[in-house]
């Protein structure tokens, strides 16, 4: 299977937003605009990640969309199971919600909370032995890109997973390929240089599994609707993680629509 036979992703990271009313709002929103232009669900798989509080009314709201929306888990926790672990959401809690995606990796996990190589690969491990799918990100700096380390950056944070990721538990991860640089910033990677290292990111994976052919790479960063045709259109582009741009309904729609239309 080539990367653009993949079907695509698009979700929306909602990061530390919105307040109650305007997440309300936001879903109701992308519900009328799936009704007024559907999207199919063959064509582009959606999900939104809210803020765990939210994440239970958030797929409740979703639920009466007139197509599966998944509802995504910014994070977990590195400790499994149930316990005396204050302030902690397992992975088997998600799933016991019904919340079958997970985040991990993003680079704001790495940089502000200082997570660990060592600290995801519990997360990755409890995610995928909980049944979730994992949407894994990477990621390199702007020194690091200037540097000529980019390259080496990403595919090290892929190495990384690799000594805890069972052959079969490859199915259940996507990646996300997020330049630190581009995140929050209006810069985005440009078309090509995003392909360049979506195709690396691909030959990496192909060398570890079997199944590196037929995994979603999705590019995050500064993704809006101008800039979603051009990178829906690069082969090994499987789909999008959105930030800013997926907290307005129109503009995620729109970056779904583009996916869905060019692949
Ligand atoms: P922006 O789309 O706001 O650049 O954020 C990207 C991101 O970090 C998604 O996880």
């Amino acid at each position: 299977m080539s990367g653009s036979t993949i079907t695509p992703w698009v979700v929306g990271n909602w990061k530390m937003n919105p307040m109650q009313a305007d997440a309300q709002q936001l879903i109701q929103d992308f519900k009328s605009l799936l009704q007024a232009h559907p999207i199919d669900e063959s064509s582009c798989y959606i999900g939104v990640a809210p803020i765990t509080l939210a994440l239970t009314t958030t797929q409740t709201a979703l639920s009466s969309a007139n197509r599966m929306v998944y509802t995504v888990a910014q994070d977990l926790s590195r400790i499994a199971a149930t316990g005396a672990y204050t302030g902690e959401v397992s992975a088997e809690l998600l799933k016991d919600s019904q919340i079958n995606f997970v985040l991990i990796g993003h680079s704001e996990r790495r940089e502000i909370f200082g997570e660990s190589a060592q600290v995801l690969n519990e997360k990755m491990k409890n995610a995928l032995n909980a049944g979730l799918t994992v949407i894994y990100c990477v990621g390199e700096s702007l020194e690091q890109r200037e540097s000529g380390q980019a390259e080496q950056v990403v595919l090290q944070q892929i190495c990384d997973i690799a000594t805890v990721v069972d052959s079969e538990q490859w199915q259940n991860i996507v990646i996300a390929y997020e330049p630190i640089w581009a995140i929050g910033t209006g810069k985005t990677a440009s078309p090509e240089d995003a392909q360049a290292m979506h195709a690396q990111i691909r030959e990496g994976l192909s060398q570890i599994t079997t199944y590196g052919q037929s995994m979603a790479i999705l590019y995050g960063g500064s993704v809006k609707p101008e800039n979603a045709v051009e990178l829906a259109a690069c082969p090994d582009i499987n789909g999008a993680l959105v930030g800013g741009a997926s907290l307005n309904a129109e503009s995620f729609h729109k970056i779904a629509h583009a996916f869905a239309n060019t692949k």
